[in-house]
């Protein structure tokens, strides 16, 4: 793993710089945090399933890059899924998205850094440039190389200040010990039904995030009646099929009860034609606590 001094020249606020093997002119710098280095030992995880949907037989892998390195075949295609596939439905929530980031954020006009954890193709670009926040860096953080590679076109296509960094939520730390320091603001939209363990996450967002900055989260989660108790029963599905998603998580609960955050806005709301992942949150909390 590079050291925190090795990030530090791609972490700082340079323009975005052109790969020049696409057709756009500018494209962000991308960071890799982690890499499978090939000789950690296995523990279990869910996306060895993903593994194993690339025909490896290795059942167990130790971190997210190690299982990517395995599968490129799947980690593409659920990028080109979430990317096409999301189309409508990010047309559908714009408006609200880009209340809640505006109200999330607060004052932008100081100049802001924030980390998108979980970025993945980076939705958010257009609302960042609609919202007219000139004076924001997004380090955008994911461990799908191929999410990245998308997130750092529509950054340049936004003209948004962005960093890709290729790990998951654990290189959170070592991101804040860059000269730079820790984030303004960490924003996550559909990203908490994904990590392997909601609390720990949240613990290493609190830890990333300035005392007073904020958490902005936008997720899925698990409805009442009927429509909670389907998700229940194809969350196990959803998983395999949807690089470990769950269905059914109540994340609001979660972070309710974590003593590093005050909740300070929560909305629950329904995504219309959403199916399985209709029942939302969304919000933001200030960090309390260092
Ligand atoms: C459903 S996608 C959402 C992507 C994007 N935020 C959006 O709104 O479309 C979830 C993303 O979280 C990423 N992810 C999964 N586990 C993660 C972790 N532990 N840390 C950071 N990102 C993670 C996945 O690679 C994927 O890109």
């Amino acid at each position: 793993m590079p050291t925190v001094r090795s990030l530090r020249p791609a972490l700082a606020r340079a323009p975005p710089v052109c790969c020049g093997s696409h057709s756009h002119e500018r494209r962000p710098p991308l960071v890799t945090v982690k890499r499978p280095s090939g000789d950690e030992s296995c523990v279990c995880s869910r996306r060895s399933w993903l593994a194993l949907g690339g025909g490896i037989s290795c059942m167990c892998c130790t971190s997210a890059a190690h299982a990517y390195s395995l599968n490129a075949d799947a980690q593409r295609s659920f990028a080109v899924g979430m990317d096409e596939g999301m189309r409508e439905y990010e047309d559908g929530v714009r408006r609200r998205k880009v209340q809640w980031l505006s109200q999330g954020l607060g004052d932008f006009s100081r100049g802001l850094r924030i980390c998108e954890l979980g970025v993945g193709t980076f939705p958010n670009a257009s609302l960042y440039s609609e919202l007219n926040m000139r004076n924001v860096q997004v380090v955008g953080v994911d461990p799908n190389p191929f999410m990245l590679e998308r997130a750092r076109d529509y950054a340049a296509r936004a003209d948004v200040d962005f960093v890709g960094v290729q790990g998951d939520d654990t290189c959170l730390e070592e991101l804040t010990t860059t000269s730079e320091g820790k984030f303004d603001a960490v924003v996550c939209s559909l990203v908490l039904c994904s990590v392997n363990d909601v609390s720990a996450t949240l613990g290493r967002i609190s830890k990333s995030v300035k005392p007073g900055g904020r958490f902005l989260f936008w997720e899925h989660v698990r409805g009442t009646g009927l429509q909670g108790i389907v998700q229940d029963s194809l969350s196990p599905l959803q998983q395999v099929v949807a690089d470990g998603c769950h269905l059914n998580r109540q994340t609001l609960k979660t972070l309710q009860s974590c003593k590093t955050f005050s909740v300070d806005s929560a909305e629950t709301f329904l995504v219309d034609g959403a199916s399985l992942i209709a029942p939302h949150i969304s919000g933001f909390a200030t960090v309390i606590e260092a």
